[in-house]
């Protein structure tokens, strides 16, 4: 499996954790670091930050030698000129991890909320349960600079989306952001956005907590082969493998846009867990796709969540899509 794992860290004190992915891939990569330009001021929205909060903080620092590193407090974002675009060739998707508990900083907060457009601050301050609000402030941030790297003229409070007849989130514009696609998937403690130029994408990422009772659940959303590798495992494997049918069963419905109106039945997952990059779906031709379509992949992040990806594949493809995923604080790097 491809699956590639870097970090960023950015803030004064940090502290250091390594990504797992589920293969025995442990491939690295730096991501170079940029920071996105701040919004317009506008405190509208925005609580008013505390004194201390608003004092000037340490420029962001460059990228560590050592991987996988994550802030453990956040620095002020920067005003900069708008710098150039990340690349995102053709053969790449990019999966971009935010995690909730390290962003809890008001004047970062405040930022994130001045990027939101009306309809999303709306959206925002309907959630009652401030966790909720919480994870879709992030969200919203998240998805708006994760598209800003690839397309360097468009600030992040510049993007417009609409939704297909699913409720999938689309660009609607600015043109420059035209072949890019992005799915979004939010839990407790992690937002994950996956990004690919001309392809489709679908992500979905859970806490592995979210295993208790599998067995039922399997039995009543899964397709039989599925239900029945589930039972044919020990007990003790039967969660870790029900977490990884139930992401890639949400990451294929995601990346069609068609959300729970694909009946979850009608396909099934193959794994071999002795080739944890060989991920095969079976579909049924009633649901008018093709298998080779699509190429998934899983990762284990830290010990806390499981997260699958579907990335469609195009018939001039040669080798496999590589699928980058990267820590990040929105607005910081
Ligand atoms: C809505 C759905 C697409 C994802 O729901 P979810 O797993 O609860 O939530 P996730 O965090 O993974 O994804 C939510 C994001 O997906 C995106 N999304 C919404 N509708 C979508 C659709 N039709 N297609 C793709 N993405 C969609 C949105 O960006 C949304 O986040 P936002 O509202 O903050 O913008 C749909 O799959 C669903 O309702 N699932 C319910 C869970 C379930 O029963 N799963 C069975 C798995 S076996």
């Amino acid at each position: 499996m491809r699956f590639e794992l870097t970090a960023f860290s950015l803030a004064r004190r940090r502290s250091t954790t390594e990504l797992r992915p589920q293969s025995d891939n442990n491939d690295t990569e730096r991501a170079p670091m940029r920071q996105v330009p701040s919004a317009r001021p506008d405190t509208r929205r925005s609580p008013t930050p505390p004194a201390d909060a608003r004092a000037p903080l340490a420029p962001a620092l460059p990228p560590p030698a050592c991987r996988c590193t994550i802030p453990t407090s956040m620095p002020m974002p920067t005003p900069m000129p708008v710098p150039s675009a990340n690349p995102l060739p053709d053969d790449e998707a990019h999966l971009w991890i935010a995690r909730l508990d390290d962003l809890r900083d008001p004047a970062l907060l405040a930022a994130y909320a001045d990027l939101l457009a009306d309809d999303e601050a709306e959206a925002c301050a309907r959630y009652r349960l401030p966790e909720r609000r919480h994870e879709h402030l992030v969200t919203r941030a998240l998805v708006r600079t994760v598209l800003s790297r690839y397309a360097g003229d468009v600030p992040p409070r510049a993007w417009r989306f609409t939704a297909n007849a699913y409720g999938r989130p689309e660009i609607a514009g600015p043109a420059a952001g035209g072949a890019l696609r992005f799915n979004l998937s939010n839990t407790r403690g992690l937002v994950v956005c996956l990004v690919a130029r001309g392809r489709e994408v679908g992500v979905d990422v859970e806490a592995v907590d979210r295993a208790a009772r599998c067995l039922d659940v399997a039995d009543h959303y899964f397709a039989p082969p599925e239900v029945a590798a589930l039972r044919a495992l020990p007990p003790a494997a039967q969660p870790e493998r029900f977490l990884t049918y139930w992401t890639l069963k949400e990451s294929y419905i995601k990346a069609r846009g068609m959300g729970l109106s694909l009946p979850l039945e009608r396909f099934a997952f193959v794994l071999d867990p002795a080739r944890p990059d060989s991920i095969a779906i079976e579909i049924d031709p009633a649901l008018g796709d093709h298998p080779d379509r699509w190429q998934f992949r899983t990762l284990r992040y830290r010990h806390s969540h499981t997260i699958a990806t579907a990335v469609e594949r195009r018939s001039d493809d040669r080798a496999p899509i590589r699928v980058v995923a990267r820590e990040t604080v929105p607005l910081v790097g």
